[in-house]
């Protein structure tokens, strides 16, 4: 698959036959490719990289190396289900580099917003790199690019990309899933045997919970969004909204205010529950939860999550608001 251009044959993947097609010819090709050489894939856990991930370990086995960095910006339990899924499950060659350490110490006390960004991606591609030079005889380069994000040049994708590889370190491409759009993506992930919470996951910003724990980011608030986040989705999944709601997470601002516990005054964060509808991610409407279910949620982020005191919900568009809060 080399030109960037969809034909206006190709039949739209809809059905696991129409998968199972195009893997087994995508499989083929990546064989002809690649050869007996060696393929360097970061590996996020995303839809986009799984994807890719297992469309290699099927076509090429342990000729692609998968790196995975956790920047620990990761929702709770991401980096063990990479780990469980790729090298467990399907064999594959990872490696995983536990970054937590150097990318909060390169954080802290930066409270702009865009230089935190900047700082994840730069400290990404460092990461990246290192690991690169510490492997041998690798020729190609694969990536999770999808059909949104050739044709929308300013996409998500495009727009936060930071840098890239230096000149020495370039590789061939391969990018398998380049001509698909995100639903044949997940079409495709399902007939390669990912799991559903891996295919049908919600999208998750490159910076991870590092936009949702505003300003500077400190190691104990940025706890309080993972664990946040994960009764959110918890009970979302519960409650048979998982699969409905588009976006759904929590956000952990700078600012305390007072409550009560044991009759003594506390000084705690608040969460605020974000949970949004689109198609496009250019405009957006709130979910209407329902009233119980988010006195429910209330409860148990106010108990269970540590320096939290207060639970609001953000019911503002996009526009004026955008869906993050950074
Ligand atoms: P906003 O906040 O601009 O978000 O309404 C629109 C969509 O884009 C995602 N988003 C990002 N994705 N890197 C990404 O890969 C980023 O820096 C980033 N910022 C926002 C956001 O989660 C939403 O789905």
């Amino acid at each position: 698959m080399s030109a960037n251009v969809r034909p206006q044959s190709m039949e739209r993947i809809t059905t696991e036959k129409l998968a199972n097609a195009f893997i087994e010819e995508q499989v083929a090709e990546l064989r002809k490719q690649i050869g007996n050489k060696k393929v360097l894939l970061a590996l996020s856990g995303g839809v986009d990289s799984s994807v890719v991930a297992a469309l290699l370990i099927k076509a090429v086995g342990k000729q692609l190396v998968c790196v995975h960095v956790n920047h620990g910006l990761l929702r709770k339990g991401e980096p063990e289900q990479v780990i469980e899924v790729f090298r467990n499950q399907m064999n594959a060659n990872l490696i995983y580099v536990d970054a937590v350490d150097r990318f909060l110490d390169k954080l802290a006390g930066v409270s702009d917003p865009e230089q935190k960004r900047k700082i994840i991606g730069a400290e990404f591609i460092r990461v990246f790199e290192e690991e690169a030079r510490k492997l041998e005889n690798i020729e190609f380069l694969a990536q999770g690019t999808i059909y949104p994000d050739i044709i929308e040049s300013a996409g998500v994708k495009a727009h936060h990309n930071v840098g890239g590889l230096p000149e020495d370190l370039k590789f061939q491409l391969v990018e398998p899933v380049k001509l698909l759009f995100k639903d044949e993506v997940r079409v495709v992930g399902k007939a390669l045997g990912l799991p559903d919470n891996m295919v049908y996951r919600q999208p998750f910003p490159g910076p991870g919970l590092g936009v949702r724990c505003t300003g500077a980011i400190t190691r104990d608030r940025l706890e309080a969004v993972r664990e946040s986040d994960a009764i959110l989705r918890e009970e979302f999944a519960k409650n048979g909204l998982a699969g409905k709601v588009w976006q759904y997470f929590t956000i952990v601002p700078d600012y305390k205010s007072t409550g009560v516990i044991d009759g003594k005054r506390s000084w705690d964060w608040p969460v605020v529950i974000r949970a949004v509808n689109t198609t496009d991610a250019m405009t957006a409407t709130v979910e209407n939860i329902p009233f119980e279910l988010l006195q429910h949620i209330t409860d148990r982020i106010i108990h269970e999550v540590k320096g939290v005191n207060r639970v609001l919900y953000d019911i503002s568009p996009k526009p004026i608001a955008t869906i993050e809060w950074e």
